[in-house]
């Protein structure tokens, strides 16, 4: 979703500007710009719709200037295109903004501010929300005040969550960035004579380890020699900084053609790095350091509910049945953003489990406030992102190691984010009094075996391939999974939607018989998840089904499963897995399916159109 970079120092910023972008161009956009001051007060706009190779092939010389800030945008209000891509001025062309965010009363602010100055109604020259930003810090300019006062009384007239970097033109010592709710972070980089802002930390990446992350209703003031922080009410402050860890290596793509298909061999290592330390066997523990809540606060938990969305929400799924069937304990799982605007029972006594890999997706934020608003309910988050919003607002976090992931279409998030899961489940079942050091030590040993389940299934990359290739075509797939199976049948087929750009449906195959069945054809492949799990014979007949009604079937089950490769068209064997353990052994197979589908089709892999890899836009 939206990028903001921003520089002010001696080196050209321009280029700086744009290498920055790149860095973020895995969150997805459709348009791209930057603005540079120079010391005399020369300002340049640059904008594009499309890739950003077409921003600097329009740039052409790059203008030169000190100070700046850039943007991806991801459109909201008004299609991408050059005029409705940021940075967006004031009608004055003296204060320049890009914005990450959506200001939902952009309406009446632009009929306030047009009603303030009838005589020159002011012609605005996008569609966009962003365009009252510059306008009412403008107005307010006017009005004497600072250039923070204005921004001050602008995020105070602001619906809705914003993060804002902005200059004036009168001054290119200064850039300046605000936050107001969560709409993507804003970070501050520490330099050696120059400095930096940037939404996340790989734009940073090359420049710079020291950082300040903009909390919510901050607004920085930053020049070349550091940043001033202003707060409500409070004398201004220089933020304390601090190092981050990031790895350039991990952000490369090395030999893989795709981020995607890089990460999703990643997944053994970023699984053992997660579990590492916390699944110990002599004596049995499960999330022993780290965790901020006591056995007793578990004890006292009578109800789970795991939220999320997007992937995060099927591991979510996934979550509520480990936390059911090894902490036995009742649990649910909710999509975050229906979630929050509901009036749900979740009590008595609920522990709410967010799941969000960037951290950062406003629906699952906005959960976790509901929560916090309305029952108070204690709340642990599962992300990757250290420092990410949803760490914030939680009373625990459990950190995922998976490393940068890139690629739009989470793939090592997702197993490490049920590595997490089922570690958290341990720990609630053995605060519970439910897991004996015998039981303890036997679910964590099956956890300690994902790692070689998803190393083996990455081993099928060819397998997969190949039957992609019959399938390259196909306008359409139902994939059918039971029991735990379910969620991965439905990771399946978000995955087909999001690289692939084939409609495709995942269902419990119960529910077959009571709808889908009546798309079935020749024309439409049935993929069906069938390990030797204890609902094994219903998923057999429910592939009988398929068949009987002509549709292709490839089925995905154990390895060496005569019955079920000769039921099918097409067969891949995983590695037989524990029950609880199935989603390990089948994810790296759904993945390279839809991977191979979208490489035949000549897709953009790891930057799919319309998708964003942080949502931080309702
Ligand atoms: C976007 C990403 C998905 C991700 C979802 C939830 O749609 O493209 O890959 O699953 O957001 O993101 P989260 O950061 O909350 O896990």
């Amino acid at each position: 979703m939206c990028g903001i970079v921003g520089y002010v120092g001696q080196q050209s910023a321009g280029p700086i500007l744009l290498e920055g972008l790149q860095r973020l161009e895995y969150r997805g956009y459709d348009s791209s710009g930057i603005a540079v001051l120079d010391r005399d007060g020369a300002l340049s706009v640059l904008k594009r719709q499309g890739k950003l190779r077409d921003l600097e092939a329009a740039i052409g010389v790059m203008p030169p200037g000190a100070a700046g800030i850039g943007h991806t945008r991801w459109a909201t209000h008004g299609t991408p295109s050059d005029r409705n891509a940021h940075p967006h001025a004031s009608s004055s062309g003296d204060v320049v903004v890009v914005h990450n965010g959506i200001v939902e009363n952009y309406r009446s602010l632009k009929a306030l501010l047009d009603a303030a100055k009838p005589e020159r109604a002011r012609s605005w020259q996008s569609e966009t929300d962003t365009e009252v930003i510059p306008e009412l810090i403008a107005r307010e300019l006017n009005q004497g005040r600072s250039f923070v006062e204005a921004m001050r009384a602008c995020l105070g007239l602001l619906h809705g969550a914003s993060a804002i970097a902005a200059f004036h033109r009168a001054d290119p010592s200064r850039i300046y960035a605000a936050r107001k709710g969560s709409a993507g972070g804003i970070v501050i980089g520490y330099g050696d004579g120059e400095m930096y802002l940037a939404s996340d930390l790989p734009a940073l990446l090359p420049h710079t380890a020291t950082v300040y992350h903009l909390e919510d209703g901050e607004i920085a003031v930053v020049d070349s020699q550091g940043a001033v922080v202003h707060r409500v009410n409070q004398p201004p402050l220089r933020p304390v900084s601090r190092q981050v860890d990031l790895d350039p290596v991990a952000v490369a793509r090395g030999p893989y053609r795709h981020f995607m298909l890089k990460e999703i061999h990643e997944q053994p290592r970023a699984l053992s790095d997660t579990i590492r330390g916390r699944a110990r066997l002599d004596p049995p523990s499960a999330l022993a350091d780290e965790f901020e809540l006591s056995d007793d606060q578990l004890r006292s938990v009578e109800r789970v509910l795991v939220i999320g969305m997007g992937t995060s929400l099927h591991a979510a799924m996934i979550g509520r049945w480990w936390i059911e069937q090894i902490a036995g304990i009742p649990a649910d799982f909710d999509n975050a953003s229906e979630f929050r605007f509901r009036a749900p029972v979740i009590g008595p006594s609920p522990l709410v489990v967010s799941v969000t890999q960037s951290g950062e997706t406003i629906d699952t934020l906005g959960a976790m406030d509901h929560v916090r608003d309305r029952w108070g309910a204690p709340q642990i988050v599962i992300t990757n992102v250290e420092g990410s919003e949803a760490t914030r607002k939680a009373d625990a976090s459990i950190l995922l190691r998976c490393g940068p992931e890139v690629g739009v279409a989470s793939t090592k998030t997702f197993v490490g984010s049920l590595a997490a899961l089922y570690l958290l489940a341990c720990r609630i079942g053995r605060a519970r009094g439910v897991l004996d050091d015998g039981e303890l030590t036997e679910r964590l040993e099956q956890l300690l075996t994902a790692p070689s389940l998803v190393e083996r299934g990455l081993e099928l990359s060819k397998r997969c391939k190949e039957i992609a290739s019959s399938y390259t075509g196909a306008a359409n797939f139902l994939v059918l999974g039971r029991g735990i199976e379910h969620p991965i049948a439905m990771e399946a087929a978000l995955k087909c939607k999001e690289i692939s750009y084939v409609h495709a449906e995942g269902y419990a195959a119960g529910e077959m018989k009571h709808g889908p069945i009546a798309l079935l054809d020749q024309q439409f492949p049935v993929i069906a998840l069938a390990t030797r799990g204890p609902l094994f014979d219903k998923m057999m007949s429910a592939i009988q089904q398929v068949s009987a009604r002509q549709a292709p079937v490839i089925a995905i089950g154990d390895e060496g499963d005569a019955e079920l490769a000769e039921l099918a068209d097409h067969y891949i064997g995983v590695p037989p897995a524990n029950d609880l353990l199935t989603p390990f052994a089948l994810t790296p197979v759904i993945q390279l399916l839809a991977y191979h589908i979208a490489l035949a089709r000549g897709l953009d892999i790891d930057q799919p159109r319309n998708l964003a890899k942080t949502v931080t836009v309702e």
